[in-house]
């Protein structure tokens, strides 16, 4: 009886973490669309959810597409090369944990897959730079969704505000919801504020990972220039609310931001003179002024 209490206590430990309510990973990129499926909520959230499928959150494996061509340089040029460390000559040696160093931010849901996931997504990556549409149509199946910013990344202090609610979307208050899986609503503290986006829009290097990477870094600048020189708005306040564009959530790419809250002013003005015989340069002087309205520093990513 001893013994067998020993080894169950063994086993428990060993167990890998659930990675949801029914403690499944996800074996393939379908796999994971469908446990992260959002379909449902097009239906009530209409407006939200257009908004929401032309932003840059929408495909975050393929981007502009540079983040799909970076990904797979990253692989053949970085993790590949150095197999002697990174222990993956191939690509069928690829881990959920070699990935996460782009996927931290690119696509959290990684965590609930195995690594079979890991190696469809790399070798997807490579083929769709390589100009594969097929691939690239796969990747698309997954990015950061409704449920990665309004379940996953909804509570941040653990410790204050506890686990996150597999059932529930986070919200700005308590109560019911109608969607047929996630029938609560709970009020989350982070989603109005800037430290919502500062998860994944960067503080400088990722040191956390066994190789830590630097991408966005923009939450950085907000934290340490903006806000001590007196600026008062959130990441929610320019992106989502002043142009009214919601979900869509815009920077200088994306031509509907010529509204006003996402710009770059620049006014210019040139100078010509009439050089006379035996004038030096300059014959012409140009004055540019810009102004950024951006609460943090450009370009950034
Ligand atoms: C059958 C219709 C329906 C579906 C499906 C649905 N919702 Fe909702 N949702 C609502 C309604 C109605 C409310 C407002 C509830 C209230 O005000 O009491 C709401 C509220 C919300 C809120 C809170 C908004 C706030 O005030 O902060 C969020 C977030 C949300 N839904 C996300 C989702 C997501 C994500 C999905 C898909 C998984 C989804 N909803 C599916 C009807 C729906
Ligand atoms: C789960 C991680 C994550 C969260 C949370 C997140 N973002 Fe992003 N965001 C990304 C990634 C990754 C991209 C880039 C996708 C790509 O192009 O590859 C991105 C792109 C963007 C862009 C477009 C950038 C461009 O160059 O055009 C804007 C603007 C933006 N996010 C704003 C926000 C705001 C505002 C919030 C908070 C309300 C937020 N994001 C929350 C990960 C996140
Ligand atoms: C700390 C979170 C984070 C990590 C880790 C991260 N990224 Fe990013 N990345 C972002 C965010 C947020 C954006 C969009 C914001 C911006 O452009 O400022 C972005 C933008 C990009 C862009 C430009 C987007 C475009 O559409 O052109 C590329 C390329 C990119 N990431 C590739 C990678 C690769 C490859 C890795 C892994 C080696 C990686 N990122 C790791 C958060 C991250
Ligand atoms: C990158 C993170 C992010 C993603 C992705 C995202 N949301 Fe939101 N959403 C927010 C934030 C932040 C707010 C709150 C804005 C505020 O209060 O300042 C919000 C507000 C809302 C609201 C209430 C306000 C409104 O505009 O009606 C609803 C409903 C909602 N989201 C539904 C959705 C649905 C449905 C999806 C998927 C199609 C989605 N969200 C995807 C971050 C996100
Ligand atoms: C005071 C308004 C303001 C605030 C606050 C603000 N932004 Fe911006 N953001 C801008 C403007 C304006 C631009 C476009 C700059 C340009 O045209 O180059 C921009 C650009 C961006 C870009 C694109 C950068 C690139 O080079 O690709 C991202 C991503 C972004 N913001 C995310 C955020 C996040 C996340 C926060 C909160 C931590 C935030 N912004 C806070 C106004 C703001």
């Amino acid at each position: 009886m001893k013994l067998l209490r020993v080894g169950l206590a063994a086993a428990i430990v060993l167990l890998p973490p659930a990675a949801n309510a029914a403690g499944k990973k996800a074996n393939s990129i379908d796999e994971l669309a469908k446990m992260y499926d959002v379909t449902s909520c097009k239906e009530c959230h209409a407006k939200v959810f257009t908004e929401w499928e032309k932003s840059f959150h929408a495909t975050s494996l393929i981007g502009s597409p540079r983040t799909m061509a970076t990904i797979a340089s990253t692989i053949k040029d970085g993790l590949l090369k150095e197999y002697t460390y990174s222990g993956a000559k191939e690509v069928k040696d690829l881990t959920v944990e070699h990935m996460m160093i782009c996927a931290k931010c690119h696509l959290p849901q990684l965590k609930d897959a195995t690594d079979a996931v890991a190696k469809e997504i790399a070798q997807a990556a490579i083929d769709g730079a390589a100009g594969d549409e097929k691939a690239k149509k796969q990747l698309a199946k997954v990015g950061i969704n409704c449920l990665i910013c309004h379940n996953q990344k909804a509570l941040i202090h653990k410790w204050t505000d506890g686990e996150i609610d597999p059932n529930a979307v986070y919200g700005s208050k308590d109560g019911d919801h109608p969607d047929t899986k996630f029938k609560k609503l709970k009020k989350s503290a982070t989603l109005p504020e800037s430290i919502m986006c500062g998860q994944c829009h960067g503080l400088g290097p990722n040191f956390e990972l066994a190789e830590p990477t630097q991408c966005a870094t923009l939450y950085g600048s907000y934290l340490h220039a903006y806000v001590p020189s007196g600026g008062s708005e959130t990441c929610q306040d320019c992106h989502i609310k002043k142009d009214g564009l919601g979900h869509l959530m815009p920077a200088y790419r994306d031509p509907a931001v010529a509204k006003s809250a996402v710009t770059v002013d620049v006014d210019a003005r040139g100078y010509y003179f009439l050089p006379k015989v035996g004038d030096s340069v300059p014959t012409a002087v140009l004055t540019v002024k810009m102004t950024s309205h951006a609460g943090h520093r450009v370009p950034d990513g």
